[in-house]
């Protein structure tokens, strides 16, 4: 066996010079995924999470280079969705047996904090046996707490690259490195499950760069890590960078698998995005989450971070067969209770 995949598996962790040789190297895939395997099955066995997305606004007042719903594209058809509307997404997702409901938009000023706390806390008041995740973005500390107390339990927010020079060249002055990962720590010490992770492929990313990321990671010990590849979209800044590329997406899940044994790692939508089995083949490299949309079908094409993001089409109003009928023919069994992390959480 590869000499640096042995040692991953027997510490769980690697060198600053292992790491950047792990990257840099070609590595015997079959090998590495089998082991990411193993090391899932060890601890959340064949379980695959299921997590209903809510994407209920596009509107948001940032700029990150990247992303196809930024502030500067005036292209972008804007949308909200109501309370109603997304107590109706919930409804729909209860049926279908989930237990997490995801509520996720862009950094829309609209969605004040009572706003928020309102929407939070009829979620929790009408499905009480369910975990209410949010996706909102870089908000004061008091105002991770008022979710919190209003019945939130988790919060998705990437630190997209812990390298501040890459954390400059993704986005504007306006946002900073060092806010985001304060974030994540005020999170952490409300007693979140945090969700953190970044793009792979993203410009001008180096192997230095996901070094840092690692080390940052390893830090925080995040409840959830998502990654995914960046994919291009036309009306940003960076239309001529290329996408990233699957294979070395699917190496960095298996690495992460191997460094945190018990973190929960989805098989993101960019994944699928790229390739038709994306999901599937970042299943079979760690994974062991997924997010089928719940958004009403007339506004999922509008939440466009990047190009042929799936699930936007008519076909698309049923994920769950969809996505049940691939996660078992992965050789995993879909789940659709609470899902908690294997990793310590709660408050400091
Ligand atoms: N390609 C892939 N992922 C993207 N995201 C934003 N834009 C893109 C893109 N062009 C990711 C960011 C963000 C998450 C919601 O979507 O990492 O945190
Ligand atoms: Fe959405 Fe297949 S998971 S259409």
């Amino acid at each position: 066996m590869s000499e640096l995949i042995e040692t991953l598996i027997r510490t769980h962790d690697l060198s600053d010079d292992e790491l950047l040789r792990f990257l840099s190297e070609p590595q015997p895939e079959a090998e590495l995924f089998a082991a990411a395997d193993t090391v899932r099955r060890a601890n959340y066995g064949d379980r695959v999470f299921l997590r209903g997305l809510i994407e209920f606004t596009n509107y948001c007042k940032n700029n990150c280079y990247y992303c196809g719903i930024r502030a500067g594209n005036p292209h972008a058809e804007r949308y909200r969705l109501t309370d109603e509307q997304i107590l109706a997404c919930c409804k729909e997702g209860y049926a279908l047996g989930y237990r997490t409901f995801v509520l996720q938009g862009g950094e829309d000023p609209f969605y004040t904090d009572d706003r928020i706390c309102e929407t939070v806390s009829a979620i929790a008041e009408a499905f009480p046996d369910c975990r209410i995740t949010l996706s909102i973005g870089e908000k004061p500390k008091e105002s991770y707490q008022r979710y919190y107390d209003a019945g939130a339990r988790r919060y998705l927010l990437r630190h997209e690259t812990a390298d501040p020079v890459h954390y400059r060249q993704l986005h504007p002055e306006s946002m900073s490195l060092e806010n985001r990962k304060r974030c994540l720590f005020d999170l952490k010490a409300i007693g979140y499950q945090v969700g953190s992770g970044f793009m792979i492929g993203s410009p001008y990313q180096t192997d230095a760069c996901l070094l840092a990321d690692i080390r940052f990671l390893q830090a925080l010990q995040p409840a959830m890590i998502g990654v995914g590849p960046y994919i291009t979209h036309r009306e940003t800044p960076f239309a001529e960078m290329p996408s990233g590329e699957l294979h070395r997406s699917l190496k960095i899940i298996a690495l992460l698998r191997l460094l945190f044994p018990q973190a929960l790692i989805p098989a993101t939508t960019a994944f699928g995005s790229l390739h038709p089995e994306g999901r599937e083949l970042a299943l079979k490299a760690g994974g062991n989450v997924v997010m089928p949309n719940l958004s009403p079908v007339a506004v999922r094409k509008l939440y466009d971070l990047y190009e042929n993001k799936i699930c936007t089409g008519e076909e698309a109003a049923q994920c769950r067969g969809c996505l049940e009928q691939r996660i078992l023919h992965a050789g995993y069994r879909p789940v659709t209770d609470v899902g908690d992390s294997l990793v310590p959480f709660g408050k400091a």
